[in-house]
């Protein structure tokens, strides 16, 4: 019996958060340039997203692209970048046919003006649909995120448009990037690194951690059954 029919659907993780890693060391190990890596990676991206929308998974927030990583060659980061563009643009009819509503998190102010136009075109045509929201991270840095939120909440509270005594952690939560979305219940992250590398440090709170040593452009939708089937047992534990 595969990974899969050994999975209760009835108790998916809502949301699923994914620390895409080891996409150079797997290029490496072939001899080849980092970049290499990062176009394998894609087809791992495209097989993770096809296996949540099998399972029903709703949300699917994968870390992309950390403010950290700006400083990485400039050739990398602009490869890294095209390679955005035209994975979008290749994968837009897909998302449409498989009901997927893309968004992005971070500060996309940074990206290159070619990116953020045709991510903003592809979150407004998949804005129609209900099915799985893929969550690309951008730029994104969890301080950061949580650092815009206190300074969100101060200005209101200088506008006078919310007391101080009224903030709580529903008020933080609604000032985060990912308030329209229920908190990861289970993080991934590949290549053996256990870190959490500024990611959702916020929202992870009562996450369950899944690490494993495969490199990310080898993880595939069996590896990614594999992880939820250990959640589901963790929980049975915890329940
Ligand atoms: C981490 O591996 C990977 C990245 C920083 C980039 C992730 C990008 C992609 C998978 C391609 C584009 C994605 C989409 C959604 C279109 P690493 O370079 O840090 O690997 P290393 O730790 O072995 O050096």
């Amino acid at each position: 019996m595969g990974y899969k029919d050994q999975i209760d659907l009835t108790k998916l993780p809502q949301h699923i958060a994914i620390i895409m890693d080891g996409n150079g060391r797997w290029a490496k190990g072939k001899g080849k340039l980092r970049i290499f890596g990062h176009h394998n990676g894609v087809i791992s991206v495209r097989d993770i997203v096809e296996g949540s929308v099998e399972l029903g998974v709703k949300y699917l927030t994968l870390y992309t692209f950390s403010t950290e990583n700006w400083n990485r060659p400039k050739l990398e980061v602009m490869a890294i970048m095209e390679l955005l563009v035209s994975t979008i643009d290749k994968e837009i009819n897909t998302f449409m046919e498989n009901n997927v509503r893309l968004n992005a998190i971070g500060d996309l102010a940074m990206l290159p003006p070619k990116c953020y136009v045709e991510l903003s075109r592809a979150i407004k045509t998949t804005s129609v649909n209900t099915g799985l929201v893929l969550t690309l991270a951008l730029s994104y840095s969890s301080r950061k995120e949580i650092v815009n939120a206190a300074k969100q909440i101060a200005a209101k509270v200088c506008k006078g448009e919310l007391k101080m005594e009224d903030i709580d952690e529903e008020v933080f939560e609604n000032n985060l990037y990912t308030h329209d979305m229920p908190n990861p219940e289970l993080l991934i992250r590949t290549s053996g690194e256990f870190r959490i590398s500024n990611y959702l440090l916020w929202q992870i709170a009562y996450a369950e951690l899944y690490f494993t040593p495969k490199l990310w452009p080898d993880f595939r939708r069996e590896d990614l059954f594999e992880a939820i089937l250990d959640y589901q047992k963790e929980s049975a534990v915890l329940a």
